[in-house]
């Protein structure tokens, strides 16, 4: 639901509101009827007693000595009709109005009561007391309809209602209002973020209240985030631009010259220069690719890969490359299934590969080993050259970084695109040295895919490829 913060506020505040409200008028009102009825009912019973006071025996009857002009008199009420009745000792009827109803309970002598009842079709209160005359008690009752009483009991109703509401109602207005005045910080933050430019990615200010201050440390996160991530972008950018310059600017000049060349002999040396630049401008586009390529965002096709199929299928280049600088390479390959694309897990492999034995010394040693264990597929190519330094292990996995000094042709992205594949495999790379101290070992490694795991499994630590010397 979007409805505003203010709404949903006053909402919950007024249902409890008129609750309370009609509780308070309730109470109130109960009190005030009670006192009503009091007194009310002590002015039924002066007419009792007056009619009381009037009842004489003549002969062996008793009789009501009131002339009929009192009688008329006690009757009269601007509002409410007034009826008597009174009853002697065995019940029979002295005077008045003989339907009017009798007490509920029998009465002592000298004891008045109070009660509700009907008569003639309307409700009426009738106030009744038992008069002890010679030989027994008589009983008189009064009784008077309600008008005056209902038009009371409505009026306390008002009475007590009416300022209550009130109250609630200037209550919700005010909290109406102090929400408003609450909010303003937010107005404010809204205001603040709307009329920045899109380029303007600074923190936005940390002075606003406590319930607002997480939501902009999350926004401020989020910009940091953001930050990072556009500055490591136009660094790349910077460093791609710069790293194709070079080779280019020296395909000019060496095609300029050339073009200015009577003599074949040179001419065939520049020619083999100007392929060399092509082979390295080509080897960095394609990199610069690959990278776009495993970049995340792109949707993930994964599909069952087994490393070790992966990597046997080009063991007959790579056994060309070693052979030609006298390395030797070896393979100890177990099924290692992951979920992947295989065309990246291959390029991982060949930037890994493609250091080896690039940095590794003519007469040194290669070995590339699978494995699939405890829930990890391993990739591991392991050399004894000249190893990575312990304070360059973590930069060389930074686009364009390139130990100083390392000679060849590397534009210093093949470790940024490892990293990068295997990141999105979900998988990590360790880079450290090998067990007998000298040289490299950079282990990929990725979930291990489990339905693949009951494959038959080649024995390992066979060199596949024994290479001559
Ligand atoms: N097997 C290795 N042995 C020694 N140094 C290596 C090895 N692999 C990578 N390096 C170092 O890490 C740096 C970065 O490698 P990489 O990202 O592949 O870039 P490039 O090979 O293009 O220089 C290399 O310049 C090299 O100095
Ligand atoms: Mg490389």
């Amino acid at each position: 639901m979007n409805a505003s913060l203010r709404q949903r506020l006053t909402y919950w505040l007024v249902g409890p509101l008129l609750l309370l409200v009609a509780a308070g008028s309730f109470v109130s009102y109960r009190i005030a009827f009670n006192a009503a009825t009091k007194a009310y009912d002590s002015a039924l019973l002066d007419p009792v007693l007056a009619i009381a006071s009037h009842i004489r025996r003549t002969g062996d009857r008793l009789e009501l000595d009131l002339p009929s002009i009192a009688i008329e008199a006690l009757r009269i009420d601007t509002e409410d009709r007034v009826y008597y009745k009174v009853l002697g000792p065995e019940g029979e009827l002295i005077a008045g109005t003989p339907q009017l109803p009798t007490p509920p309970e029998r009465l002592a002598p000298d004891e008045h009561v109070f009660y509700d009842a009907t008569f003639d079709g309307e409700r009426v209160r009738v106030a009744a007391r038992a008069v002890t005359v010679e030989n027994g008690t008589a009983v008189v009752h009064v009784a008077e309809t309600l008008v005056k009483r209902d038009k009371l009991v409505l009026e306390l109703l008002i009475a007590s209602t009416a300022p209550q509401l009130l109250i609630a109602a200037a209550a919700v207005a005010l909290v109406w209002f102090g929400i408003g005045q609450g909010l303003k910080p937010l107005d404010r933050l809204r205001e603040e973020i709307a009329a920045r430019s899109p380029r303007d990615l600074r923190a936005v200010r940390e002075d606003h209240p406590q319930e607002v201050q997480p939501l902009v440390g999350a926004v401020n996160r989020l910009l940091s985030r953001l930050n990072a991530a556009i500055e490591s972008r136009q660094r790349f950018i910077a460093n791609a631009a710069h790293q194709l310059r070079t080779p280019l600017a020296g395909l000019k000049t060496h095609a300029e010259l050339a073009r200015r060349q009577p003599s074949t002999v040179e001419l065939k040396s520049l020619l083999d220069m100007i392929a060399q630049e092509t082979g390295r401008t080509s080897h960095l586009v394609n990199q610069l690719l690959t990278l776009a390529r495993a970049e995340p965002g792109e949707t993930a096709s994964g599909q069952p890969v087994n490393l070790h199929e992966l990597i046997g299928r080009d063991v007959r280049d790579w056994v060309q490359r070693a052979l030609s600088k006298n390395i030797d390479l070896g393979f100890e390959l177990e099924d290692a299934w992951t979920l992947g694309e295989p065309l990246l897990l291959r390029e991982l492999f060949a930037n890994l590969l493609d250091n080896a034995l690039a940095y590794t010394q003519a007469g040194g040693s290669v070995t590339v080993r699978t494995q699939g264990r405890d829930g990890e597929a391993v990739l591991e190519v392991e050399d004894n050259g000249p190893g990575i330094p312990e304070t360059e292990r973590e930069k060389v996995f930074e686009r364009f970084y390139r130990v100083a000094a390392t000679g060849g042709e590397g534009c210093g992205l093949g470790l940024s695109i490892v990293a990068e594949i295997a990141d999105r495999h979900n998988g990590r790379v360790d880079l450290a040295a090998p067990a007998s101290g000298r040289g490299t070992l950079i282990r990929a490694v990725f979930p291990r895919l489990a339905t693949h795991t009951t494959r038959v499994v080649v024995p390992a630590a066979t060199r596949t490829v024994p290479m001559s010397r």
